[in-house]
C-alpha cells in the first residue's frame, strides 16, 4: 500500500497521453512533487512539476536523473513505443528498437531507482504493460510487453524485501497519440490512470484497468484457441 499524499513521483514518457495523466492525477491525489521526464521536456504550468530530460535507452541519461532525483518514492515506467504488427514482415532491428525502450529501458529505470526507493522507505514501482502482454496479436510490440510483464514479476519478488510495491498495469486501446491512427473503441486515459493509482494506493500487485484486459487475462487458463480463434 503506497500513499500518494506527500509522495515524490517520477514518470517516464510524461509528455505522452497516459504520462501526462499520471502527472496530473498524482498531484490531484496529494503528491508533493512530480518529476515529469521526457526525451524533450516540455514546460508545465505548476511549480510542483519538475521537468527533466530522460531517454530511457541512454544509461547516461538515466544515471543523470537518478543523481538529481534522490527524493523519488514512486516511479512510473510509462515510456513506450509502438512497433510492427507481424513478426514475419518485420526487420529484427525494428523489434530490437521496441525492446530497447519498453523492455531494457524500463528495466534500466527500475534498477537505477531501486536503491533510491529503498532509501525513501520502499515506495512503489508502476510498470505499464498492455493487454497485449497476454495476447500476441501485435508482433514485436506484444513480445516486448510480454517480456516486460515477466520482468515486472521478477522485480516484484526481488524488491519485496526492501518494501517496494511493484504494480503491473494491463490496459487495452486507450485514446492517446499512440493510437491516434486507429479507428477502434478506446478507453479514456483518465479512467485508466485512475484505476492504476487506485491499485497503488490499495496495495495491489497488478491492475487490469479495463474490461478487455480482464477478459483476456481470464482467458489465459483456457485452451489456446480461446485467445486465437483463427486456430480453431
Ligand atoms: N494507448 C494505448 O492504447 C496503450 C495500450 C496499452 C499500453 N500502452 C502503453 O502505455 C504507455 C504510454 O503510451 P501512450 O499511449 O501514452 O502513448 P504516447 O502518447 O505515444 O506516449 C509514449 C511516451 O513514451 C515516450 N518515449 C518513447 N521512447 C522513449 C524513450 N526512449 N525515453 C523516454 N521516453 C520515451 C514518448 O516520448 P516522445 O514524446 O519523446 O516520443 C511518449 O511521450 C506505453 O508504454 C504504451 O505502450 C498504451
Amino acid at each position: 500500500m503506497t500513499d500518494l499524499q506527500g509522495a515524490t513521483v517520477l514518470v517516464t514518457g510524461a509528455n505522452g497521453g497516459l504520462g501526462a495523466e499520471f502527472v496530473h492525477q498524482a498531484l490531484a491525489r496529494g503528491a508533493g512533487k512530480v518529476y515529469a521526464t521526457a526525451r524533450t521536456p516540455r514546460t508545465w504550468d505548476d511549480a510542483r512539476i519538475v521537468a527533466r530530460a530522460l531517454d530511457v535507452i541512454d544509461p547516461g541519461s538515466v544515471d543523470a536523473v537518478v543523481r538529481t532525483a534522490a527524493d523519488v518514492s514512486v516511479v512510473v515506467n510509462n515510456a513506450g513505443v509502438s512497433g510492427t504488427n507481424r513478426l514475419l514482415d518485420s526487420d529484427v532491428a525494428d523489434v530490437e528498437r521496441v525492446f530497447a525502450t519498453s523492455v531494457f529501458g524500463a528495466l534500466r529505470v527500475a534498477t537505477a531507482f531501486a536503491p533510491v526507493l529503498a532509501r525513501n522507505g520502499g515506495g512503489a514501482l508502476v510498470d505499464g504493460h498492455s493487454v497485449l502482454s497476454c495476447l500476441a496479436l501485435a508482433g514485436g510490440y506484444s513480445a516486448s510487453k510480454a517480456a516486460f510483464w515477466s520482468i515486472t514479476s521478477s522485480l516484484r519478488v526481488e524488491l519485496a524485501p526492501q518494501g517496494t510495491q511493484v504494480v503491473g498495469a494491463h490496459l487495452g486501446y486507450t485514446g492517446t497519440p499512440m493510437t491516434a491512427q486507429l479507428e477502434v473503441a478506446k478507453a479514456d486515459p483518465a479512467d485508466i490512470v485512475a484505476a492504476v493509482w487506485d491499485a497503488v494506493e490499495a496495495g495491489q500487485h497488478e491492475v487490469l484497468a479495463d474490461q478487455v484486459s480482464r477478459a483476456v487475462r481470464a482467458a489465459l487458463s483456457s485452451p489456446v484457441e480461446a485467445l486465437y480463434p483463427s486456430l480453431a
